[in-house]
C-alpha cells in the first residue's frame, strides 16, 4: 500500500544468514525446516490431547522457518482444522492486511497457535490444553530464533508475558491495557521484543479495534528499522 516493501531476508533484522553464503544459508533454512518437521511429526506422536478426537488436522504452524518475526495466535478455528494451516479464514485475511500495511508478506513471518488442535466450536482454550500443548510452542520458538515474538489476543499475550508459564498467566493484564506495550523477555540464550497485539479476528466484530491494530503494527515497524539502523551502526 505504497509501502516500501521490507525484506526479512535481506538483513534487516536476519544477523547470522546474512554472512553466510547462498549454500550456507540454505543449510541454515533447511536444518530449521527439518526440526519443524520432527517437531510436527513428535506433536502427532507424543501430544496426548481429548481435541485429537474432533478434529480433522493438526495445525501446525507456516511462513518462513528462519522468520525473525514470529506471530502467536490462540487456537484453528474451522478452515484451519480442514487445511491443517494457520490463519487460512477470516482472521488470516486481516492479518495478511495488516502484514501488508507494513510492507511483510507471509513470507517474511512464521505464524503458530498457542494450542494445535481445535477446540469444538471454537470455544476458549482451557488451562490444561495450554499445559499440554505449550511445550511443543516453545520448542517452536527456539526452532524459529525470532526477535520479534508477536502474541496475537489475550491467550498467547498472557503466556509469553508470563514467562511461558500457564500458572502465571492469571497475573498477567488483559490486551486492551497491554497492546502496542513492547516488553523484551527471553528464553534460555534467545533475547526478543514481545509485541502485545489485538487479536485480528476482534476487528470482525468491533471495527474501532482496526485502528489500534494499524497503530500497534506500525510501532511493530519501527523496531524492524531500530534494528535495521543498529545493525548499521
Ligand atoms: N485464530 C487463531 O488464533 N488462529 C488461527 O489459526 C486462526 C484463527
Amino acid at each position: 500500500m505504497g509501502e516500501k516493501q521490507i525484506r526479512l531476508d535481506e538483513g534487516v533484522l536476519d544477523e547470522t544468514p546474512n554472512n553466510l553464503s547462498k549454500s550456507e544459508k540454505d543449510n541454515y533454512n533447511e536444518s530449521s525446516n527439518h526440526k519443524l518437521e520432527l517437531l510436527r511429526k513428535r506433536i502427532l506422536n507424543e501430544l496426548d490431547c481429548p481435541l485429537k478426537v474432533t478434529t480433522h488436522n493438526l495445525v501446525f504452524g507456516k511462513g518462513n522457518p528462519c522468520a525473525k518475526i514470529m506471530f502467536i495466535g490462540e487456537a484453528p478455528g474451522e478452515n484451519e482444522d480442514l487445511q491443517g494451516i494457520p490463519f487460512v479464514g477470516a482472521a488470516g485475511k486481516q492479518l495478511d492486511k495488516l502484514l501488508s500495511l507494513i510492507g511483510l508478506t507471509l513470507d517474511d513471518v512464521y505464524i503458530a497457535n498457542i494450542l494445535k488442535y481445535r477446540p469444538p466450536n471454537n470455544r476458549d482454550p482451557t488451562n490444561e490444553e495450554i499445559e499440554r500443548h505449550t511445550p511443543f510452542l516453545v520448542e517452536q520458538i527456539k526452532i524459529i530464533k525470532p526477535r520479534i515474538v508477536a502474541t496475537l489476543g489475550n491467550y498467547s499475550t498472557k503466556f509469553v508475558l508470563a514467562n511461558f508459564n500457564v500458572e502465571g498467566m492469571k497475573k498477567i493484564g488483559g490486551i486492551s491495557f497491554l497492546h502496542g506495550k513492547h516488553v523484551e523477555k527471553e528464553i534460555d540464550d534467545l533475547k526478543f521484543v514481545v509485541v502485545p497485539l489485538y487479536h485480528p479476528a476482534a476487528m470482525l466484530y468491533k471495527p474501532s479495534i482496526r485502528t489500534d491494530l494499524e497503530t500497534d503494527f506500525l510501532g511493530m515497524k519501527s523496531i524492524i528499522e531500530d534494528k535495521r539502523e543498529e545493525k548499521k551502526e
